[in-house]
């Protein structure tokens, strides 16, 4: 069967105020009464998946823990980083912990939403050929604007049903590289979701970043393990190189493939994103918490605590969490991340 890995490590800083580091995104509870992980893990819960490895920072250890018990998806081991190594190293230690061998692993992030579960499970099928003959798969969206966010993936040739060469993958491209990839109608968006079997992938980690290897070797073989729980050695993984699987392994490894698919894919990146992909209702509003909204228009009102009163606004976002309050129009909220720099300089 294969075995589901769950990258639970990032910290979702463009949903703040609710997502953050203490409680990022994927451990809220955004599009729906379950959250981003539990959706996640309820994804492969059928019998053609084992129980999953999830990768986590300790310090959400017992959250982690909670919400999958809450969800009947307890993991098969729950790696604990120390630190944060970015995503390659993270991968690194969950096939060391699957054994190693021929097992197919289904890394998956945390934090995205797959509106079409048979369309995906459909795709995993498609791609399970060129995975035990040795590839490294990855599933491919088709884009509607120049993300310079994602990966871009050119496809080539078709090498097995619906399966085809990567002929190029080109990660966070520049606007303008963007806009062309966009108009060559040749070109997916990465999905950030990989199907390949563990030996596959510590080999292109020995051939195109060995230092991340060995650390990931050596951060298990001291590791220390309690029940489920299993914590890599501290010292040996932050001698890690830092880096994603997309920069590290997928844009120089050889046989990489895309399976594109269209299975209502959505990473959530901003608050925006989540308007878009929320139920709104006759006046175009999403709220979830206590919210009273009189002649209030296509707004998003998220809150965690205090109840929010609106009257006669339109085009809002407006979130509430703890002790702050984030309002902004509609269209940008890919500037919070300015927010969060000017709070980093003036706390
Ligand atoms: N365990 C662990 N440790 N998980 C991590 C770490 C880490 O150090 N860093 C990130 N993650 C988790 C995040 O929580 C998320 O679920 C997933 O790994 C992907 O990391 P992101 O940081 O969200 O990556 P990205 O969005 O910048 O880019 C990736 O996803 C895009 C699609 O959303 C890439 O794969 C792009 O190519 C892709 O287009
Ligand atoms: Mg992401």
């Amino acid at each position: 069967s294969i075995v589901p890995v769950i990258l639970s490590g990032g910290s979702g800083t463009r949903l703040w105020p609710m997502s953050r580091a203490e409680k990022p995104k994927q451990l809220l509870a955004l599009t729906a009464d379950e959250t981003m992980l539990q959706l996640t893990a309820g994804r492969t819960a059928g019998e053609r998946f084992a129980a999953p490895i999830v990768v986590a920072n300790a310090q959400h250890a017992d959250m982690v823990e909670e919400q999958l018990a809450q969800a009947g998806q307890a993991p098969s081991a729950l790696v604990l980083e120390p630190m944060g190594r970015n995503t390659a190293p993270a991968i690194a230690l969950a096939a060391i912990v699957a054994g190693g061998g021929s097992q197919a692993l289904l890394v998956m992030p945390s934090d995205h939403v797959i509106a079409d579960l048979p369309a995906f499970h459909a795709a995993i099928q498609a791609a399970l050929p060129k995975v035990e003959a040795g590839w490294l798969v990855t599933f491919g969206i088709s884009p509607d604007a120049p993300e310079t966010g994602y990966g871009w993936i050119q496809v080539g040739e078709a090498v097995g049903e619906g399966v085809h060469r990567v002929a190029r993958f080109v990660e966070k491209p520049p606007l303008e590289r963007a806009q062309e990839m966009l108009a060559s109608g040749d070109h997916v968006w990465n999905g950030g979701i990989f199907l390949f079997r563990a030996d596959t992938y510590l080999a292109a980690l020995a051939e195109h970043a060995p230092g991340m290897l060995t650390a990931a070797q050596e951060s298990m073989a001291a590791a220390r393990h309690d029940g489920t729980r299993i914590f890599p050695d501290a010292r040996a993984f932050g001698a890690s190189p830092s880096d994603s699987i997309d920069y590290a392994v997928m844009e120089r490894a050889d046989k990489v493939a895309v399976v594109p698919v269209a299975m209502g894919w959505n990473d959530v990146g901003s608050w925006d994103a989540l308007h878009g992909i929320s139920d709104t209702d006759a006046a175009g509003n999403a709220h979830r918490g206590e919210v009273l909204a009189i002649e209030t228009a296509n707004c998003l009102v998220h809150t965690d605590g205090p109840r929010v009163a609106l009257v006669g606004v339109e085009d809002l976002i407006v979130v509430a969490s703890g002790n702050d309050v984030l309002v902004l129009p509609r269209g940008r909220s890919q500037e919070v991340k300015k927010l969060i720099e000017a709070m980093k300089n003036d706390p």
